[in-house]
Order: C-alpha cells, then sequence, then structure tokens
C-alpha cells in the first residue's frame, strides 16, 4: 500500500473511497466528517437519526454511496465508540475497521482524515502525530492478509486490495507532524506485519536458514544493525551444549543470530547524555517443535510452525527499528533458531548436556526444548553485551495457553519494575501481560537425582513458571531480566480488526512502544 500525506479538503480529494469518523452517540457531525456530511446532503446525520444500525459504536461501519456529490464513490463512517472511553488501542481498532471494510468493496485508493479530536473525549491531549500513527497502525494492521502459501493462479482471482491510501488534513500546520508520525505507523505496522508473515508461513519454507538470510537483508538494509551469525560449528566451540542437543535430531542446520542496532552515540557520536542503555532481546526460534522423540501427538503438531513466534516477534522488531533509527537505545537481538525433530541423531530422553554456563541438564523430556535453546543463547547474551535489560520471548509453555489462553502473555523474571513497564507498554500497544510468580519453590520441581537440573519437572503443575524458573537459573546475579511466554497470543483463533485470525505479530508493538517510549 502505498502511503501519502496531502493538505487540502477531504471532499475534494480524487479516491474510490472516503473514510471519515464519529463518536457514538453524536448528534452533530464535525470537522472532515462534518464537510463530507454536509456534500452528501446531510447523509450521514440522516443515517445517525434515522438508522437504529449505525450509532458510531467502536469499529461500526457504515458505508454510504456519494452519488458523484464528491469525487470517491463510497463514504465510509466508522465508529469511534464513547467519547470518554477513547484511547490509542480505540483508534487502531477503529482505523483498522474502516479499511477492512474498504477491502470488502474491492476499491483501489481511499482517503482518510485522523480520527476527529473532541473537546470532550479522552483523546483530546493526543497530538496529531500520535493520532498519525495509530490511524496507520491499524490500517496496516487491519488490510493484513497472509498470502504466502497461496497459488500464482489463486492469487490473480483474488479480490482487489487497496493500493493508495491518502492522508488528508486541512490544517498546513499540522502536516509536518502528521508526516512524521504516519512514519512510525508504517515501521510499527510493518514490523508486525512481518512478523505475521514468518509465523503463518509453512515449516518447510520458515527454516532457521531462512531466519538467517531474512536478519542478513535486514542488516544489509539499514545502516544502523549489524548481523553476526553462529553456526553450528561455533556453537561447538563455545560450548552450547543445550542449544546443540535440540539441533542434533534434524537436518536443517542451527544458527544463533545476533542483530545489533547502535544508537549514533554508542557508535562514538559526542553527546553530554553519557551511557546508553542497553537492552537485549531473546527470541525462541524453533522453525518446527515435533516434540523430539518426546513425540507430541499429530494434533499437537499442526501448528508447531508457529513455535518460531519469539523469535518471529523479535525480528519484526529489529526490522522496524532498522527502518525508523531515531532510538536512543542499544537493542541486542538474539534468535535461537532450529527444529526440534526426532531421528536416529536426537536427543534421548535421559540424555544428560553441559550448558554454556557449565551446569549440567539432564533431558527427561525433549518436547521441553525451548528453555534449552535459550538458556545458552541468554548466557551468551550476557557476556557478550552485558546488557542493563534482557528481555526473553518464546512460545515455551502449553501451561501459558490454559494458564491466560490467547487474550494475555505470562511475564516474569528477576525484576518487577521492568515487567511492569512492559505491562504498561502494552497498555496503549493494545496487547495484555500478566505477570505470574518465580517462587523459590518451583526450583523443587527442577531437580535432578543424575544431573544439576532436570528439563522438565514439574509434571502438571505450574508449568509456565517451572520453565521461567529453570530459565531464571541462567541468569546473571542482580540482571534485569523479563521472560514473556507468548504460546497463547501468538497465533489466535479469534479475528479482531486489528489483528487477524492465526498468527498475530504479538508483542512487537509492546517492544516498539516500550523501547520508543510511545503511548
Ligand atoms: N512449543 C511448546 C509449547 C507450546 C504449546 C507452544 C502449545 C504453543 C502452543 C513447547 O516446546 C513444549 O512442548 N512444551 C511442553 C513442556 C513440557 C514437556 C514440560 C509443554 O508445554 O507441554
Ligand atoms: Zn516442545
Ligand atoms: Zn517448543
Amino acid at each position: 500500500m502505498k502511503i501519502t500525506v496531502q493538505k487540502g479538503d477531504i471532499t475534494q480529494v480524487q479516491a474510490d473511497a472516503v473514510i471519515v469518523n464519529l463518536f457514538e452517540g453524536v448528534k452533530k457531525t464535525v470537522g472532515g466528517t462534518a464537510a463530507v456530511d454536509k456534500a452528501l446532503k446531510s447523509a450521514i446525520s440522516d443515517e445517525l437519526r434515522l438508522s437504529s444500525a449505525f450509532s458510531g459504536k467502536l469499529g461500526e461501519t457504515c458505508v454510504l454511496n456519494a452519488y458523484q456529490a464528491i469525487p470517491a464513490r463510497y463514504v465510509i463512517v466508522v465508529g469511534l465508540g464513547k467519547a470518554e472511553e477513547f484511547d490509542s488501542a480505540k483508534i487502531r481498532r477503529a482505523t483498522a475497521s474502516a479499511i477492512r471494510a474498504c477491502q470488502k468493496l474491492q476499491v483501489k485508493s481511499v482517503t482518510s482524515i485522523l480520527p476527529e479530536l473532541s473537546k470532550s473525549s479522552s483523546s483530546e491531549g493526543q497530538s496529531p502525530e500520535t493520532l498519525a500513527r495509530l490511524l496507520l497502525e491499524g490500517t496496516l494492521l487491519g488490510a493484513y492478509q497472509f498470502t504466502g502459501g497461496k497459488s500464482k493462479e489463486k492469487l490473480k482471482k483474488a479480490p482487489q486490495r487497496v493500493q493508495k491510501f491518502i492522508v488528508v488534513e486541512q490544517d498546513s500546520k499540522k502536516i509536518s507532524a502528521i508526516k512524521k508520525g504516519v512514519k512510525m505507523g508504517q515501521g510499527i505496522a510493518g514490523g508486525t506485519n512481518a512478523t505475521r508473515d514468518l509465523v503463518f508461513d509453512s515449516p518447510n519454507h520458515v527454516t532457521p536458514t531462512y531466519l538467517k538470510k531474512m536478519a542478513e537483508a535486514l542488516a544489509k538494509e539499514s545502516a544502523e544493525l549489524t548481523v553476526k551469525v553462529l553456526a553450528q560449528k561455533d556453537l561447538l566451540k563455545l560450548k552450547m551444549g543445550a542449544f546443540l542437543s535440540v539441533a542434533k535430531g534434524s537436518d536443517e542446520a542451527p544458527y544463533l543470530i545476533h542483530l545489533s542496532y547502535k544508537p549514533k552515540l554508542a557508535r562514538g557520536a559526542k553527546s553530554k547524555k553519557g551511557k546508553v542503555k542497553k537492552v537485549a532481546l531473546v527470541g525462541k526460534g524453533i522453525s518446527f517443535d515435533s516434540g523430539g522423540l518426546s513425540l507430541k501427538p499429530p494434533k499437537s503438531q499442526e501448528l508447531m510452525k508457529m513455535d518460531m513466534a519469539g523469535a518471529g516477534a523479535v525480528m519484526g522488531v529489529m526490522k522496524a527499528i532498522g527502518e525508523l533509527g531515531e532510538l536512543d537505545v542499544q537493542v541486542d537481538a538474539f534468535i535461537a533458531t532450529c527444529e526440534n525433530m526426532p531421528s536416529a541423531r536426537a536427543s534421548k530422553p535421559g540424555d544428560i548436556v553441559t550448558t554454556r554456563k557449565g551446569t549440567t541438564v539432564e533431558i527427561n523430556n525433549t518436547d521441553a526444548e525451548g528453555r534449552l535453546v535459550l538458556i545458552d543463547t541468554m548466557t551468551y547474551a550476557q557476556e557478550k553485551v552485558d546488557p542493563d535489560e534482557m528481555i526473553d520471548l518464546a512460545t515455551l509453555t502449553g501451561a501459558q495457553v490454559v494458564a491466560l489462553g490467547e487474550i494475555a502473555a505470562a511475564s516474569m523474571g528477576t525484576c518487577d519494575d521492568l515487567i511492569e513497564r512492559i505491562k504498561k507498554a502494552g497498555e496503549p500497544a493494545g496487547e495484555k501481560f500478566w505477570q505470574m510468580p518465580l517462587y523459590d519453590e518451583y526450583k523443587a520441581s527442577l531437580k535432578s537425582d543424575v544431573a544439576d537440573l532436570i528439563n522438565a519437572g514439574s509434571k502438571g503443575q505450574a508449568g509456565t513458571c517451572s520453565a521461567g524458573m529453570f530459565l531464571k537459573e541462567f541468569v546473571d546475579e542482580g540482571r534485569a531480566w523479563a521472560h514473556l511466554d507468548i504460546a497463547g497470543p501468538a497465533y489466535t483463533t479469534r479475528d479482531f480488526p486489528e489483528v487477524p485470525r492465526g498468527a498475530s505479530g504479538f508483542a512487537v508493538r509492546t517492544l516498539l512502544y516500550y523501547l520508543y517510549g510511545l503511548s
């Protein structure tokens, strides 16, 4: 979709469809919506007065034919919900809903005003930049569709998609702020949609090698990103026995991918600000989780292409940062990627492996593989960059899905403040994180008779917490660390305007909101 920002009158723009908006229960239209209403001889007001089907509820849309009163053929009025309940997540939802209505009409070009500010609404404080960003987030997230698996023949026959999106604003003073917001929104939605593509796509396509190539491409495209890839022989040299034990059952080569974003300041530019904050992101990238010799039943294997959603989210975040830049935080992303397969070379239940840290682990269940690749990668991340904060993302446990469903991710770690800040960043981003405890008592379930630790010890009790506890064993004393188990929300069954059914791209927005301090 090509995006442009234009100064002018919404009723004059050449486009197939016009999107305007209004709050629930309003009697009188305002701003750009009023201008279109007037041009349409009060068709919008009449609809509000006479129809019980449209009252401006959040995400509700009403399609009117313009009958040549304006250049556009259709007018889509989208409900913003109650003015006093208006917030960032609602703007995203309303704008996503509007673009979906446009897709249904199969129009090529669309123009839209910013969501209307109203004196009584809670959005009054939001700047044109923020509104433009949210408009673009909603539009691009709502327009998303995964088409990577369809044949060319099928795609040719697919319905027309929106190709051109024009943001219109009357006030020339707001244009440069709107342009900034548009760029940010494009970056955030682009990162999320890239993650969705990775997670939706099939495991014979999105292999560890594919992820490696994508990381290399991101680093090539952005002057601010660098990449270092560790292959199997490097992992051997680094004595990553836990990571390698998962990879060895597969014919696909494993990789530890390190993407790094350094702000100019960290690259040596002079600044009075002093030290740059360093955040490390660690992603679980199991491109397919069969369970290994502790094989999953067929039904449970069906969606295990999504077991790289943590890595996918980290990749999406780095793609956005690479494009957007202008971030005064150093971000180092570590993606641990391999397949978990059964074979004559696969790890066996009972195997004991030595981690990079030196701790030994008895693998009693080869299906608890995520924690094995993560621990060596977390050890490496801490050695390599000594981060101020380390955040890992993983589709780690089925127990997380049982506990919180697809609605929220589980968060836990060593720093309540960091966990709280991530939760807070998730609110305007429209993503929920719920903290789970890491009680010392959970450690008892990780005891092995023959090694230092056992990888899957919980036996049906607090599986998410005991997995978190296992990871905690590999976090340095005093390190601020948050573990985000996204098993449920990463791949969903419910369709929302801004989140399609299936691969959601969960956590990309929250992390970008967190890093950029957005609201
Ligand atoms: N990848 C799975 C977790 C998972 C399950 C993600 C469902 C998304 C949806 C993970 O590797 C796994 O299999 N975990 C086991 C751990 C157990 C053996 C201790 C689980 O949760 O059953
Ligand atoms: Zn598993
Ligand atoms: Zn897994």
